[in-house]
């Protein structure tokens, strides 16, 4: 099997950006899997299916009739539905929202889990998301469970905000946190949990940097 690292972690750890650099410094290609469970919500959105109507989601994806997929372009996840680049249309609060509810499906989760394992047989890759240490990859060469705590997420989660000029305030962004996270570990179906093997980087007091080296320092205890 290539080279595989799994790094979960709940929302708004970071997990993108830390995973993309660590991929970037370690030559490898990063699979950013909530994309995909954006992309099947927006599909979901798009047909005009509440992403909550378990049945009608379920059918969709029984149809076959629409592909989530993942290509790259200069080492750039581009995530595509049915063949249309989607990678901007994911990145709103709707699809991040509609993601979180199809993602507990089975047949959903049956089908997006089984092309994440079949891309991480092809090629070393990193993947991110928040079952990849317990189901996807289960013997990922190394894993990684990254956290840091519900008011240091939240902060960050605002500075994000505050750029793009929204003044929401800290305490809303803050009990969002805490309400996905709460969605997240007791959701029915593979809820986010560290894997047993999993090393716990809790990046709380950490900057960029040290993060990204906390990680790579574990890669290469367990891949040299
Ligand atoms: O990381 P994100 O916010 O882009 O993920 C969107 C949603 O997808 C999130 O609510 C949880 C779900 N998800 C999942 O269930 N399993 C993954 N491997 C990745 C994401």
């Amino acid at each position: 099997m290539p080279l595989t690292i799994a790094i979960d972690g709940p929302v708004g750890a970071g997990k993108s950006t830390i995973s993309d650099e660590v991929a970037k410094r370690l030559g490898i290609l990063h699979l950013d899997t909530g994309a995909m469970y954006r992309a099947f919500g927006l599909y979901a959105l798009e047909k005009g299916v509440d992403p909550m109507d378990e049945e009608n989601v379920c059918s969709l994806c029984a149809e076959g009739s629409v592909q989530v997929d993942v290509r790259y372009e200069d080492g750039k996840q581009i995530t595509l539905l049915g063949g249309r680049d989607v990678s901007g249309l994911i990145r709103t609060q709707e699809a991040g929202s509609a993601a979180s509810a199809v993602s507990r499906y089975v047949p959903v989760r049956a089908m997006l889990v089984r092309r994440q394992q079949e891309m991480a047989m092809e090629q070393p890759m990193l993947l991110d998301g928040r079952d990849i240490g317990t189901v996807v990859l289960p013997n990922a060469t190394a894993k990684i469970f990254l956290t840091a705590s519900p008011e240091v997420r939240a902060r960050r989660r605002m500075l994000q905000l505050r750029e793009k000029g929204d003044q929401t305030p800290f305490e809303e962004i803050l009990r969002e946190v805490n309400a996905r996270d709460l969605q997240d570990t007791t959701r029915k179906l593979t809820p986010l949990r560290q894997a047993e093997d999993a090393v716990l980087v809790d990046a709380s007091d950490m900057d960029f940097e040290e993060t990204v080296q906390a990680i790579l320092a574990v890669v290469e205890a367990k891949h040299g």
